[in-house]
């Protein structure tokens, strides 16, 4: 049997290779102390729990849910942006709930790419913007990312050809894996790129609510024109602790998204509906839960950055996202530097090479582990040091 050749390009997803490894640590009894993936240690909270397990009781959300979503999330959704940016949003047409954010990426450039288009994504960056290029047929044209421009695009640097053939741009701040954050005015001067060119812009923010120092990100969609080609992909996983229940939303340019729900209503069948109550008990209920979450990061972010700085590695304590990236010793790879923590010090991180070529140098370390586990990963990364 011969498989696609779309499934012969796929590299490794980079987690499952990671995954692998620790297991098997994990099976010689080792005790592994893992920074690698960005998912909340912490459990969703109680108010929201509470509305599954009532919702659950309920014959109506046994069944099959509308792919669109309930229009009591919708405008959830709607409010809650105009609470949060001040973006005003109609909820028939210019908001789309989601089975969590990646499964909006990967299905909106089926949307935007026909065979041979070209699609600008960073790098380093989350890899689902170039995979679902690659899916759709499409080439990746890559905008590299790099320290000395606080982790954003150059703009300018892109060859007039390329962003005429261009059908999107793809963004993500607060960046996973820099942590870098964006301003209105880079939002701004991507809106007039991406209007210049006739090209969308596809923002991914699924962390713009994990910020510290009171540090407030701010949405694609508060900036000037944005709603003429702009859509942004959100996500409840980090913001409530929901990974597991898979949702999240698109919102933005009513051609975009009304695109988007016509690929998902032929793919998929939306989102469960009780996890749709959960979803509208977590936008519209007390945001403490969230401000909670931020202040135990901000803890164990200021310890990381701490024990780092002090055995000599070049870190930029992040103002948002769940992530540390910090440069790593001279004279490694990124993905030697990471093997040597796993087999020296059972210390899993992610090597920046996995995120593209602009990564090579650095590792990211996810804040998604317990404070003493924090601190005992630090430990051991300094005692290898020394
Ligand atoms: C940049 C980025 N986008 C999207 C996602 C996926 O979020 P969700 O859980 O909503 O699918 C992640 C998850 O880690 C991410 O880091």
């Amino acid at each position: 049997m011969k498989l696609a050749n779309r499934i012969e390009q796929l590299p490794p997803y980079l987690f499952v290779e990671i995954s692998k490894k620790i297991n098997e640590k994990r099976a010689q009894g080792i005790d592994v102390i893992t920074f690698a993936i960005g998912d909340p240690d912490l459990p969703t909270p109680d108010r929201i729990l509470d509305v599954l397990h009532a919702a659950s009781d309920e014959p109506a959300n046994h069944r099959y849910p509308e792919s669109e979503g309930l229009p009591e999330l919708r405008q959830a959704v709607a409010d809650w942006y105009g609470s949060r940016f001040g973006v005003t949003l109609d909820r028939d047409t210019e908001v789309l709930p989601l089975i969590g954010a990646k499964e909006g990426i990967g299905h909106m450039a089926l949307c935007l790419i026909d065979p041979g288009d070209i699609a600008l994504v960073p790098d380093p960056a989350y890899p689902v913007y170039s995979i679902g290029t690659m899916f759709a047929g499409g080439e990746t044209h890559w905008l590299p990312l790099e320290e000395e421009n606080g982790w954003l695009p150059d703009l300018g640097a892109i060859p007039e050809d390329v962003a005429r053939k261009a059908k999107v741009i793809w963004v993500n701040y607060p960046n996973n894996p820099t942590g870098a954050v964006a301003d209105i005015g880079f939002y701004n001067e991507l809106v007039a790129f991406a209007k210049k060119y006739d090209i969308a812009v596809c923002h991914d923010a699924p962390y713009s609510e994990i910020a510290y120092d009171g540090y407030r990100p701010v949405s694609l969609l508060e900036a000037k024109d944005a709603m003429d080609v702009g859509i942004e992909f959100h996500s409840l996983s980090k913001s409530y602790n929901m990974t597991g229940w898979r949702v999240g939303m698109a919102v933005g340019n009513a051609g975009l998204i009304n695109a988007l729900m016509r690929v998902k209503s032929n793919l998929d069948s939306g989102i469960p509906q009780a996890v749709q109550l959960m979803a509208i008990e977590a936008l519209r209920g007390s945001q403490d839960c969230v401000a909670e979450n931020v202040a135990v990061y901000q803890r164990r972010r200021d310890k990381l950055v701490a024990a780092l700085t002090k055995i000599g590695m070049s870190v930029v304590p992040p103002q948002a996202s769940l992530y540390v990236w910090a440069r790593i010793p001279e004279g490694y790879t990124s993905a030697d530097y990471a093997a040597k923590l796993i087999e020296e010090a059972a210390v899993v991180v992610t090597p920046g090479s996995g995120y593209g070529k602009y990564g090579e140098g650095y590792v990211r370390l996810s804040l998604t582990l317990p404070d003493d586990q924090v601190e005992e990963g630090a430990r051991r990364i300094a005692e290898l040091a020394s």
